[in-house]
């Protein structure tokens, strides 16, 4: 792996020379204007094959109803392990983040974005690093870029915040984002103590790994675009964390999740957190649960908006199969230090799951 580290390092210095896309020219763009060629994708990137029909919608978890069988595994649990296993993507519904909290939350989003250029360039990027207003995995000058921008944040724990990339308008948008991202890390550790569980696993097996555990939230902008069917907002990707939970932040639909080899559009349910199985996941569980690809379309007349935010164990973590779960079978994934993995992974340009794949033992 430290050939490939080597590598990385040496993109991440190309990366310094490029420049922060700006969602000027993009929404430029979006009128009768064409959309820059680093935007646009061959047909066959697009659209793939969506299947709509069939099963009708990703399995909905009850949090309330989790929360009570916290400590005797009853349906509700077996119905999440079912999830994890056969979709590893499913909808959250009655969490306990806070109503205010979570509006909160998507007014902020919005008036962010909205907000004109030169005030979000005061939150922009800055060389070579993840954290502020821009793009990621942006890794070389030829690439095919995504259609949209976003905000990302290290918002746990609490002595990871870097608050000169944190907005300080709208006024109230540093007060909302820490609500929300202490409840959401709440319902993160306790969906874990209930995975745990499910895998036959004491909970402090995944716990112990996530005291100081790291979350991030990426809030995403997708404008609209003119040709929608030649650009996509957010490549193909598996999440690099174990837990991903995102909110739908406005009414327009985007995200498709790969299943059976179709693209399967994910239908928001009023209120609830989309929840998503990470790399992380994967590896811990030897492959027990897996992560799952998925991409973002953007819509030929609405702006859309999202917010992810994920989990990771705590920095001194080792990222790798667990012990507990492989006395009896060969490890399928190479065990690597957590700070490496991250930076390999800003470091490669997202296409499926390929970075998964490097992590594979043959
Ligand atoms: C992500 C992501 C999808 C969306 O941020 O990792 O997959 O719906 N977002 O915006
Ligand atoms: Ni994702």
């Amino acid at each position: 792996l430290s050939e490939e580290l080597v590598a990385s390092q040496e993109q991440q210095q190309d990366m310094e020379s490029l420049p922060v896309p700006s969602v000027q020219a993009m929404v430029a763009a979006t009128g009768e204007a064409d959309v820059p060629p680093r935007y646009l994708r061959p047909a066959e990137a697009v659209t793939g094959i969506v299947n709509g029909e069939g099963e009708a919608q990703i399995p909905i978890i009850d949090y309330r109803r989790l929360l009570l069988e916290l400590d005797r595994r009853g349906e509700e649990s077996a119905r999440l392990h079912q999830a994890c296993q056969e979709w590893g993507f499913f909808q959250l519904i009655n969490h306990s983040v806070p109503d205010d909290v979570v509006e909160g939350m998507k007014a902020n989003i919005q008036q962010f974005f909205q907000l004109p250029a030169e005030t979000k360039k005061l939150f922009a990027q800055e060389r070579g690093q993840l954290e502020g207003y821009g793009q990621l995995f942006v890794v070389s000058e030829d690439q095919k870029l995504d259609w949209a921008d976003m905000l990302y944040l290290y918002t746990q724990p609490p002595e990871s915040r870097n608050t000169k990339f944190w907005p300080d308008q709208p006024v109230n948008f540093r007060s909302t984002l820490d609500r929300y991202s202490g409840a959401v890390k709440e319902i993160a550790d306790s969906l874990l103590a209930t995975m745990a569980e499910n895998l036959g696993l004491k909970q402090e097996v995944i716990a112990d790994r996530c005291v100081g555990g790291v979350q991030s939230v990426r809030m995403n902008y997708y404008p609209p675009c003119a040709q929608a069917d030649k650009v996509i907002g957010f490549s193909p990707h598996s999440d690099a964390d174990l837990l991903t939970l995102v909110l739908q932040v406005n009414h327009v639909q985007g995200l498709q999740i790969k299943r059976n080899g179709s693209w399967f559009p994910v239908r928001p349910v009023e209120g609830a957190l989309i929840v998503n199985i990470g790399d992380i996941f994967e590896i811990f569980t030897n492959g027990r649960y897996r992560s799952i690809e998925h991409r973002a379309v953007v819509d030929p007349k609405e702006e859309r908006l999202s917010s992810a935010a994920f989990h990771s164990p705590n920095i001194d973590a080792t990222i790798g199969p667990l012990k507990e779960l492989t006395a009896d079978e060969d490890e399928a994934y190479k065990t690597v230090d957590h700070e490496n993995f991250m930076r390999l992974f800003f470091a490669t340009k997202l296409e499926g799951k390929s970075f998964l794949d490097r992590m594979k033992l043959k």
